[in-house]
C-alpha cells in the first residue's frame, strides 16, 4: 500500500515538473519571464539570509554610559539580561566576567579597537569567541539595538 502512494506521488510530481517545463518553454512573453525568474532567485535568497544579520556599524555617536548600564541590566528582545551571564565582580558566570574589561577589550584581537571588538561581539559574538568559553552568547541582540544603544552599552562596558 505504502509503495504504491509513494509511486502514484513520485509520478504526479513528475508530471508537475513536465508541465512546469511545458509552460516556462511555450511562454511567448519572453522578456517577462526573465526578470520573474531573478526576482524569484532574489527572493530565495533572502530567504536564506540568517536573521540575525545586522551591519556592523563603522562609526557610532557618542556613548552614554549610564544608559548603557541601564540596557546591561534589561531584557533586550527576547533574550536575559546581559548581566544574567556577565558579572562585574570578577566571578565566572555564563559569559566572562567584565570586570576590568576597559583594560582587556583593546588587547583582545590584534588590529581591532576596543570599540571596534566590543561592537562585534555584541552583534556577532560568534566572529570573537573567548577563549575557554562556548559561542552560545544570543547573537540577536544587534537586531533590537540602535546605533546609540550600541554605543551606550559600548562606554558603558569600556569603562569598567
Ligand atoms: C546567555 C548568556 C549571555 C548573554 C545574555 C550575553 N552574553 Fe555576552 N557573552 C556570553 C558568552 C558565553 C561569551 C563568551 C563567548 C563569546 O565571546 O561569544 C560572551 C562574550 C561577551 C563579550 C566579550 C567579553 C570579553 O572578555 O572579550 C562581551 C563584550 C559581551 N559578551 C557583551 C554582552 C552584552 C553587552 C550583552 C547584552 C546585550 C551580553 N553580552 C549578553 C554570554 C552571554
Amino acid at each position: 500500500m505504502m509503495v504504491l502512494i509513494t509511486l502514484r506521488l513520485r509520478q504526479n510530481v513528475k508530471l508537475t515538473i513536465l508541465r512546469l517545463r511545458f509552460s516556462l518553454t511555450n511562454q511567448h512573453n519572453m522578456p517577462l519571464r526573465y526578470p520573474s525568474v531573478i526576482l524569484l532567485l532574489l527572493l530565495a535568497l533572502a530567504a536564506c539570509t540568517p536573521q540575525d544579520a545586522r551591519p556592523i556599524p563603522t562609526a557610532l555617536p557618542a556613548g552614554d554610559a549610564a544608559n548603557g548600564e541601564v540596557l546591561f541590566t534589561s531584557r533586550i528582545g527576547n533574550q536575559v539580561e546581559c548581566s544574567s551571564c556577565h558579572s562585574l565582580d570578577g566571578s565566572r558566570g555564563t559569559g566572562p566576567s567584565l570586570l576590568g574589561y576597559g583594560e582587556v577589550a583593546g588587547r583582545r584581537r590584534s588590529g581591532m579597537s576596543a570599540q571596534e571588538y566590543t561592537v562585534r561581539s555584541i552583534v556577532q559574538p560568534g566572529d570573537v569567541v573567548v577563549p575557554g568559553y562556548s559561542n552560545i552568547m544570543p547573537s540577536n541582540f544587534g537586531q533590537h539595538l540602535s546605533d546609540q544603544d550600541l554605543a551606550d552599552l559600548v562606554a558603558y562596558l569600556l569603562s569598567q
